[in-house]
C-alpha cells in the first residue's frame, strides 16, 4: 500500500517560513509577556487592516469569538438565532449556552451555505416555538462567502442582526471586499487546520461599531471594569495567547499567496473531476479560501467503498458533515424550519473532502484525482 499522503500540509508550510516563524515565537519566550503581550495588539491591527474592519479582538477559539459576540449583545433565554444547519457544531453550541434556541435552516446543494427561503421559514418555526428571533448567524462554508448582502437585507427587513460565522473563511472576499465587515460581528478561527491557522486554538471577531471595543475587552477577561479584580459583567477567560499571535503575524504574511495556491489546486480538481461528481462553484465576485475542497458523489454511491477506494491508494478524505446539526442528539429538540432540511439531510450522505493545502503538488494532485476516477469507475 503507498504511504497515506497528508490531508493537510502544515510542515510544507513551516519550511517555507523557516526561521522567522521560530525566531518571532522565541522573542515572545525570551520577552515573558505571554498573556496580553505586544503582540496580540499588534495582531489586532494586522488583522483589522487586513478585513479590512475598523477593529478586531482576539481571542481563545472560534467558539470564544461566536460566544463573545452573542454575549455582547446580551443574548438571553426566549431568544432564538437562525443558523445553517449544515455546519460545525460550534455555531449553534454557543447560543445554546447562553439559554438561547437556534433555529435550524436548510443550505443551498451548490454553495453548502445558507438558504434564505429556508430562513423565512425558520422565522415562524421560531414564533411558533414562542421564540423571538433576535440574530442570524450565517457560515461561510468550506471558505465559500455565504450570499452576505442577500443576509444582510433579510435581516434589517426581519429586525435581526448579522453575525457571520467566517471559522473557515478567513480572507474570502465577495464582490471586492473581505469578510469581515459584512454584518454586525464576524467572528473567525485560528485552529491549526483553518487557512489561517496558528500553532494551538485562537480566534478573532471583527467588527466597525466603536462601541463594542470595551465590552468585548471586558467580556474577555472576566467582565472586568478597571481592572481583572472588579467584575461589572458576566465575561469569561477568553484571550488568545502572545505567542500564538506572533505566528499569526508571520502567517499572514504569505496568506494572499496561499489563498491563491488554494484557489488554484481547486481549479485542478475541477478540472480533473467535473464530468463525474459535482465539483464545488464559487459564486460570481466571490475568493473561497477552501478550507475544505468537497464534492458530492453522484446520487447511490457508496462513500464508504469511495473512501476505502481511495485509501488504498494513500489518499485521506474526510466528511463534513455526516450528520447535520438538526439530527444530533444534542440539538434534535430544537427548531427547525418549514419543511425541515432536505438538502442539507442529503449532502450529508454524499459529501466527501479531498486533501487540501496550498502546498499540494501538481504530479500529487494527478495522482488524488486519478484515485478519485478509479474508484468512481470501479463503484
Ligand atoms: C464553522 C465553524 N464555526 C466555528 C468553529 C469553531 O472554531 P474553534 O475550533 O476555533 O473553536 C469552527 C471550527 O472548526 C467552524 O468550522
Amino acid at each position: 500500500m503507498p504511504d497515506m499522503l497528508p490531508f493537510i500540509d502544515l510542515q510544507a508550510q513551516r519550511a517555507r517560513l523557516g526561521a522567522d516563524l521560530e525566531e518571532a515565537m522565541l522573542k515572545v519566550v525570551r520577552g515573558g509577556q505571554y498573556i496580553l503581550g505586544p503582540e496580540v495588539e499588534a495582531c489586532e491591527r494586522a488583522l483589522a487592516a487586513f478585513a479590512g474592519t475598523k477593529h478586531c479582538l482576539t481571542c481563545a477559539s472560534g467558539t470564544d469569538a461566536l460566544a463573545l459576540a452573542l454575549m455582547v449583545k446580551g443574548l438571553r433565554t426566549g431568544d432564538a438565532v437562525l443558523c445553517p444547519t449544515f455546519t460545525f457544531a460550534a455555531t449553534a453550541e454557543v447560543v445554546a449556552w447562553l439559554g438561547a434556541a437556534p433555529v435550524f435552516c436548510d443550505v443551498e446543494s451548490t454553495t453548502f451555505n445558507l438558504d434564505l427561503d429556508s430562513a423565512a421559514q425558520a422565522l415562524s418555526s421560531a414564533r411558533a416555538a414562542g421564540l423571538e428571533p433576535k440574530a442570524l448567524i450565517a457560515v461561510d462554508l468550506f471558505g465559500h462567502p455565504a450570499p452576505l448582502p442577500e443576509i444582510e437585507a433579510f435581516c434589517a427587513a426581519h429586525g435581526l442582526w448579522l453575525l457571520d460565522d467566517a471559522a473557515q473563511a478567513f480572507g474570502a472576499s465577495l464582490d471586492g471586499r473581505r469578510l469581515g465587515g459584512f454584518g454586525t460581528m464576524t467572528a473567525t478561527s485560528f485552529f491549526p487546520a483553518k487557512p489561517l491557522g496558528c500553532y494551538g486554538d485562537g480566534g478573532a471577531l471583527t467588527f466597525d461599531d466603536d462601541g463594542l471595543v470595551e465590552p468585548l475587552r471586558s467580556l474577555r477577561v472576566h467582565g472586568q471594569g478597571t481592572d481583572k479584580y472588579d467584575n461589572i459583567r458576566i465575561g469569561m477567560n477568553g484571550r488568545m495567547d502572545t505567542v500564538q499571535c506572533a505566528v499569526i503575524l508571520e502567517k499572514l504574511k504569505i496568506f494572499d499567496a496561499e489563498i491563491a495556491a488554494r484557489d488554484e489546486v481547486a481549479g485542478r480538481y475541477a478540472e480533473g473531476l467535473f464530468d463525474l461528481v459535482h465539483v464545488p462553484r464559487v459564486r460570481k465576485g466571490c475568493m473561497s479560501t477552501w478550507a475544505q475542497y468537497t464534492i458530492t458523489l453522484p446520487k447511490g454511491t457508496n462513500r464508504e467503498a469511495f473512501q476505502a477506494h481511495l485509501r488504498e491508494a494513500g489518499v485521506p478524505t474526510a466528511v463534513y458533515y455526516g450528520r447535520p446539526l438538526h439530527r444530533q442528539t444534542a440539538y434534535a429538540h430544537y427548531p427547525t424550519a418549514g419543511n425541515g432540511c432536505p438538502v442539507a439531510e442529503d449532502l450529508s450522505r454524499r459529501v466527501v473532502s479531498l486533501p487540501m493545502h496550498p502546498y499540494l503538488e501538481p504530479a500529487v494532485q494527478d495522482r488524488i484525482i486519478d484515485a478519485a476516477r478509479d474508484a468512481l469507475g470501479a463503484l
